[in-house]
């Protein structure tokens, strides 16, 4: 498939790759991504067309491949949480031969950077006529997905070159989360002045992202530090899980280093039986609610001599105590916003460990943007 953009747009701006640029390019990608949402004054948020009555709905359906689904399974935590609505999250290779029952007052939604991958564009036609909406998140606004949805909000990732996706990621789960605030508004579940106090945290995003830019040198220093291992495993708790899971299929897809991601309570569950002191484990975890449990943990893995690379706050840092092998320090951040923020170490992590490796960051092997076919 050719992708049509001037030569102008494809630059990488002084970078060595279009990985690190686009990654670079974060805030301010997600900045216009916010601005394209949220009213000036911050108190509404504001959908193109006819927009959602979120109250007509009882049910989101969300379906996508490759890191565009990890989005949804982190999505899923804000709609449940923040509007307290029923969610599915589907790969869509799965949910576009099993059938499933499409029940009345569903919506359903497709998230795509491409807007052109088959298995996802199959679902969606298997989902017409079924779902009372068809709803898409898209990067490209002309796509075949956009063009066949009832309304298709665009991510304003700019053009993403890198195989493995970056900005379009965290700019997809900003949308998203807009979306889930937009639900829960609708639904009762915040009134005017929680959802503006909500949005103006949501301005904060770019600039603690920003910040959050200042760890690569941190993040090189661990990935050349892991670059050599044979398999790496990632550990994440509540969204920080799906972030996990984002954090391995990055990894491997342009580092090739086996990388494996679980929820951190299923640890005893069968990947411990894996540790030893040849296998880092990454542990996503700012530190919320959950932290002690994380560091319950992660003391299992460092009693059987694995290596732990925390990804944490200052007050994470602290609390986990002694044994841990590296830390990567991240800025304070309000939790609603965690997982979009984390998303960079994981993506920096990837990155650094598949230059010490000297493969093809931009064009990983066997691998494709868009994949138009099954
Ligand atoms: C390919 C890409 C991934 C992407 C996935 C879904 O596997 O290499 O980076 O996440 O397709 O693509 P989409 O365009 O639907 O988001």
């Amino acid at each position: 498939k050719t992708i049509r953009i001037s030569n102008a747009r494809v630059d990488k701006a002084g970078h060595r790759h279009f990985m690190s640029k686009e990654i670079a390019e974060q805030p301010t990608v997600i900045s216009e991504a916010i601005a394209n949402y949220v009213s000036e004054e911050a108190r509404s948020i504001r959908l193109p067309g006819e927009g959602i009555d979120f109250r007509a709905l009882n049910r989101l359906t969300m379906v996508a491949c490759g890191t565009a689904y990890y989005a949804c399974v982190t999505a899923k935590y804000w709609f449940e949480q923040l509007a307290g609505m029923p969610v599915e999250v589907d790969i869509a290779s799965e949910f576009r031969y099993r059938q499933p029952p499409v029940t009345e007052g569903t919506a359903a939604l497709f998230v795509s950077q491409s807007g052109e991958t088959a298995d996802t564009l199959a679902a969606l036609r298997y989902c017409a006529g079924k779902a009372d909406r068809i709803l898409s998140v898209v990067n490209v606004a002309e796509s075949s997905i956009a063009r066949e949805s009832d309304l298709a909000l665009p991510i304003h990732a700019g053009a993403e070159i890198g195989v493995a996706s970056t900005k379009a990621f965290t700019c997809q789960l900003t949308v998203l989360l807009l979306l889930a605030l937009k639900a829960a508004h609708a639904r009762g579940r915040l009134d005017d002045d929680a959802l503006a106090e909500r949005l103006l945290t949501l301005r904060g995003l770019p600039a603690a992202l920003n910040q959050a830019m200042s760890i690569e040198s941190s993040v090189e220093t661990v990935a050349q530090r892991i670059a050599n291992a044979n398999d790496v495993l990632f550990l994440g708790r509540g969204m920080m899980f799906p972030l996990a899971l984002e954090g391995a299929l990055k990894l491997k897809e342009i580092s090739y280093i086996h990388a494996e991601a679980y929820a951190s309570g299923e640890l005893k569950h069968g990947p411990i039986a894996l540790i030893d002191e040849k296998m880092p484990v990454v542990v996503m975890a700012p530190s919320d609610a959950l932290f002690d449990k994380t560091v319950s943990n992660m003391q299992e893995v460092m009693a059987r001599d694995g290596k732990i690379i925390l990804i944490t706050d200052q007050a994470g840092a602290a609390a986990a105590g002694d044994g841990v092998w590296q830390t990567i320090l991240m800025p304070d951040v309000n939790p609603m916003l965690a997982p979009i923020l984390y998303a960079v170490p994981a993506q920096m992590l990837a990155y650094h460990a598949a230059v010490a490796r000297g493969t093809d960051v931009d064009q990983p092997r066997n691998l494709a943007k868009s994949v138009t076919v099954e």
